[in-house]
């Protein structure tokens, strides 16, 4: 990402242009994976404004990653937040963009032990649209397994987890899918490389549970709390390959996908093969919480102007 998307960049404290923000070659997280990150979205609403959607959230998500694996910084959630405001109001952001604050181990030796060595942060946001530029995906199941708790825990969005997540969409993609679903290690279905997912079967919501090596998405419980709230009931369980072939509607969640619905897995079309009701109806609540025009989630945002 050399081209730059955004004027600044936030780093170790301060604010730096965009080509500026790089790290040496021999940077620990560069050769091992040692990093946590967030993805978080902002989305304009009104006349010039901008709203965070579940900062707070996003970054307590990061702090818990960072514990996990002493990658620990001195900034409280309250001043992390703060610092995501500066960025998209020094960048004078005011499109939809998509904020990425990633902690990391930097420069201090080929050694694995890292405690000496320099924890660092960077925070930077630029304008980003859809994820996915279509209305609906076909998805694969991957020829991958999902990583699993007792070796490099999902549930802690830690770079090098991606590498499981790369492998399984450049499969995917190379073989003409959108996206790639990874089963766990009792074959279940887990989640794609970036998003959760949700099944949906006789108007019931039916998506992953946390034992089955997700990471426990942001938007997933926002899917999950609006679903409950329309009267549709949820249940997290495990959901088989079967399940998934022979369901009414799936689509999947993320910050970066939204809501983005499945029209076929495997080549096998689910339901119409065209966009449910029930995934329809979730995606307009979904937007309307994230654009702040339904009042009662209007806690879940935070305003950059
Ligand atoms: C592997 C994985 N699963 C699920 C998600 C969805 O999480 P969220 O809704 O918090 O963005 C993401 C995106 O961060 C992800 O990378």
């Amino acid at each position: 990402m050399s081209r730059p998307l955004a004027r600044y960049i936030w780093m170790d404290g301060e604010l730096i242009p965009w080509k500026e923000a790089k790290v040496h070659v021999l940077t620990h997280a560069l050769h091992y994976g040692t990093g946590v990150f967030e993805g978080i979205r902002a989305y304009p609403s009104g006349n010039k404004g901008l709203m965070i959607f579940r900062l707070q959230d996003h970054m307590e998500r990061m702090i818990r990653s960072g514990r996990v694996y002493h990658l620990n910084v001195k900034y409280s959630v309250k001043e992390l937040c703060n610092i995501v405001i500066e960025v998209l109001r020094k960048n004078e952001i005011h499109k939809s963009a998509y904020i990425r604050p990633l902690i990391f181990v930097g420069d201090g030796g080929f050694g694995l032990n890292y405690k000496n060595h320099p924890i660092r942060l960077a925070i930077a946001a630029f304008p980003l649209q859809a994820y996915f530029d279509k209305d609906g995906v076909k998805v694969c199941i991957s020829s991958w397994r999902r990583i699993s708790e007792n070796s490099l825990p999902p549930s802690v969005k830690a770079t090098g987890n991606y590498l499981n997540s790369a492998v399984a969409k450049m499969e995917a993609q190379n073989n003409g899918y959108d996206e790639a679903i990874l089963l766990d290690r009792n074959g279940y279905v887990s989640e794609g490389t970036g998003e959760n997912i949700f099944l949906v079967k006789n108007g019931n919501l039916f998506t992953p549970s946390i034992s089955s090596s997700i990471l426990e998405g942001v938007t997933r419980d926002t899917v999950i709390t609006l679903a409950r709230d329309n009267g549709i009931d949820v249940k997290e369980s495990s959901v088989s390959r079967l399940d998934l072939y022979n369901c009414d509607e799936a689509f999947l969640t993320g910050t970066a996908a939204e809501v983005t619905p499945i029209l076929g897995v495997d080549n096998i079309q689910i339901g119409k093969g065209s966009v449910g009701k029930v995934t329809s109806s979730l995606k307009k609540s979904f937007m309307n919480a994230v654009n702040g025009e339904e009042k009662r989630y209007r806690n879940w945002l935070t305003s950059v102007y």
